[in-house]
């Protein structure tokens, strides 16, 4: 069960990541393809099951953020790469923030990785 559930929640981060750097492209064309209903849904109701998996994950590791350092990490790196994001995607004023906070939000999705991978707030240098 463990396997699978975490096999999910890797299947649902690379999932996030595609469909991020799908959206960032669309955004430095100025595409209307940002528009369409399924493209402002489809990312929500997948981080929604990423998280769901990583809720459930923790509880079989018996691992919590704000006890292990590099859940704690993960999770706040995690709202980050929500938060600047949407600025990247949406609420970024001129096309040069937007694009700035697209670099820094897949920057801040590697962090995530490195630290998933190393189980280290080092993420990658660990
Ligand atoms: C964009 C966000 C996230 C990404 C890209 C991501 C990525 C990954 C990856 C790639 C793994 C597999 C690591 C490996 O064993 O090689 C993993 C495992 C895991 N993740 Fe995430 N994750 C994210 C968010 C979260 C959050 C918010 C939490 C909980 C606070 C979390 C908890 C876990 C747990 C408990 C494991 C299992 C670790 C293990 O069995 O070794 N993840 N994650």
């Amino acid at each position: 069960m463990y396997t699978v559930l975490k096999h999910a929640h890797m299947l649902f981060a690379a999932t996030s990541g595609v469909l991020f750097i799908l959206r960032g492209v669309w955004m430095m064309m100025d595409s209307v393809q940002l528009q369409k209903r399924w493209v402002k849904i489809l990312p929500h109701i997948n981080d929604t099951l990423l998280l769901g998996c990583a809720v459930a994950l923790t509880v079989m590791l018996h691992q919590y953020p704000f006890v292990d350092h590099w859940l704690t990490a993960k999770l706040i790196a995690l709202v980050l790469y929500v938060v600047v994001g949407t600025v990247a995607i949406k609420r970024g004023k001129t096309k040069k923030i937007r694009i700035l906070a697209f670099v820094l939000a897949l920057l801040l999705y590697g962090y995530i990785v490195g630290v998933a991978i190393n189980h280290s707030v080092l993420s990658f240098l660990a």
